[in-house]
C-alpha cells in the first residue's frame, strides 16, 4: 500500500491545509506534532471539514524513541515533514533552538526512517534558501545562500538531504521551496494564527483590517520595483497544499529520484502595495498604512519560476491574489482571535 503518510507538523498552518487535500486525494494520514506553535483545535476543524477523524500523535521530532515507536506501529509509504520553527527574528535571537529543532529534529526523523526503510520524503523548504536572487524568476538551479539562522537551518537540511540521496539511491527526496504562503481554506474554519504580533505581511494586514492592530508599516518604498515596495510571489495555501499531493503522486510513480528541489510559487510577483490595495478592494475593509524604513535582511524582489513544478508534477497554482485576500479575510473575520475565538459559523 502506498497511501499511508506521516505528516509531521500537520497541525500547523500549511500542514493543516495539506491534511485536507491529502485526505481528499485518498491518502491515509497520521499527524505528528508537539503543538508548540499550533492549536489542536485546528485539527478538530480539519476533521469537521473532511468528515472523518484523523490519527494524531502529540510528540516532538526530537524524541527519537517516540518516533521509533510510531514507525514500529505504522507502515508508512512516505513522510511529509512540516515540523519546524519558522520565525526569522526569533532564530537570530535563539540560533541554538532553531538548529536543534530544525536540523537535529530532521536528522532524528531521517535516522528513524532509514531504520524502518521508509525512504520517501517531502521536505518543507523555503525560497529563503535563494538569499538575494541574482536573476528573476528564480529557477531551482539558482545559487543558494542565507543570512539568518532560520534560513541556514533550511539550507543545512537541504545539504543533508542531498548527501543522503547521493549515498543511497533508494532514497526519494522532494524539497519543496515555498514562496510566500497566504490565504486560508475557503470554509473560513482554518487559517494562519500567529501567536504574537505577526512578522509576515498578510497576517499583519488582516489583523489591521479586523482592528487588532492599528496600522500597517510598509517596510521601504524606495526599492527598484514597480512602485518602490517589495515584490513577492504570494501563493494560496490551498494551492500549496495541492503541490504536496502532486509531489506524493510523483513519489508513488517514480523511484530513484535522488534529491529533487521544486519551487512552489505562482511565478508572478506582486508588490506589497498591490497586495494591500487588492485586500482593501476585495474585502471592502480599510487597511491604514504608513511607509517606514526598509526591514534589514529584506530583498527587493523574489518570485519563482513555476515551470519545473508544472513540467515534473503537472502542478500549478490556480488561485489568484483576490482569492488569497478574500479567503484570508473570511478566516480572520470569523475568527478574530484565531483558534481561541469563541465561535465560528
Ligand atoms: P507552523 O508553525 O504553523 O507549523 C509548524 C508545525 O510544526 C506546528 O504545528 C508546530 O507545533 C510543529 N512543530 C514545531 N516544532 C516541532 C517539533 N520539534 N516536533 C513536532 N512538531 C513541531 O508553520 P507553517 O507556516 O505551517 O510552516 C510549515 C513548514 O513550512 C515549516 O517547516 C516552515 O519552516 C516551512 N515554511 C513556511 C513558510 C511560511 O511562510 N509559512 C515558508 C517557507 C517554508
Ligand atoms: C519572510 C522571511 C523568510 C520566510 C518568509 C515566510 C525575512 C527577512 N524573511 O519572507 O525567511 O521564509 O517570511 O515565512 O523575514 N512587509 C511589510 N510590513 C510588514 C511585514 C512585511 O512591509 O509588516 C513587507 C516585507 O518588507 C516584504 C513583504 O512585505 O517586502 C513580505 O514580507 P514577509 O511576509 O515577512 O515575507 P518575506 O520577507 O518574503
Amino acid at each position: 500500500m502506498k497511501n499511508k503518510i506521516l505528516v509531521t507538523g500537520g497541525v500547523g498552518y500549511i500542514g493543516s491545509h495539506t491534511c485536507i487535500e491529502l485526505i481528499n486525494a485518498g491518502f491515509d494520514i497520521v499527524v505528528y506534532d508537539n503543538l508548540s506553535n499550533s492549536s489542536i483545535e485546528a485539527l478538530h476543524r480539519v476533521e469537521s471539514i473532511v468528515g472523518q477523524s484523523i490519527e494524531f500523535i502529540e510528540g516532538d521530532i526530537l524524541d527519537y524513541s517516540l518516533l521509533d515507536h510510531v514507525f514500529k506501529t505504522y507502515e508508512f509509504f512516505a513522510v511529509i515533514h512540516f515540523a519546524g520553527l519558522k520565525a526569522v527574528g526569533e532564530s537570530v535571537a535563539k540560533p541554538l533552538l532553531y538548529y536543534k529543532n530544525n536540523v537535529t529534529g530532521t536528522l532524528n526523523l531521517l535516522e528513524v526512517m532509514q531504520r524502518y526503510s521508509v525512504k520517501n520524503f517531502v521536505f518543507s523548504s523555503s525560497a529563503t534558501v535563494y538569499g538575494d536572487p541574482e536573476t528573476l524568476p528564480i529557477v531551482e538551479t539558482a545559487p543558494r545562500s542565507c543570512t539568518n539562522p532560520y534560513g541556514q537551518s533550511k539550507l543545512t537540511v537541504e545539504y543533508i538531504l542531498e548527501d543522503l540521496a547521493q549515498s543511497d539511491p533508494t532514497w526519494n527526496i522532494v524539497s519543496l521551496r515555498y514562496f510566500n504562503p497566504v490565504g486560508a481554506h475557503k470554509s473560513g474554519l482554518i487559517g494562519e494564527d500567529p501567536n504574537d504580533i505577526p512578522n509576515n505581511l498578510m497576517p499583519y494586514i488582516s489583523q489591521v483590517a479586523v482592528g487588532k492592530l492599528k496600522q500597517l508599516s510598509i517596510f521601504g518604498n524606495d526599492y527598484d520595483t514597480v512602485d518602490g515596495t517589495g515584490v513577492r510571489d504570494f501563493i494560496h495555501v490551498v494551492d500549496l497544499a495541492n503541490g504536496h499531493v502532486a509531489a506524493l503522486d510523483y513519489l508513488v510513480n517514480h523511484q530513484a529520484i535522488g534529491f529533487l528541489p521544486i519551487n512552489l510559487g505562482t511565478g508572478k510577483g506582486t508588490s506589497v502595495l498591490e497586495l494591500v490595495h487588492a485586500f482593501i478592494e476585495s474585502t471592502g475593509v480599510d487597511v491604514p498604512y504608513q511607509f517606514v524604513d526598509r526591514r534589514p535582511g529584506d530583498v527587493a524582489s523574489c518570485y519563482a519560476s513555476a515551470a519545473f513544478a508544472k513540467e515534473l508534477l503537472n502542478w500549478s497554482a490556480d488561485l489568484n491574489i483576490v482569492d488569497m485576500c478574500r479567503d484570508t479575510w473570511q478566516w480572520q473575520s470569523k475568527n478574530p482571535k484565531g483558534y481561541t475565538s469563541e465561535s465560528f459559523s
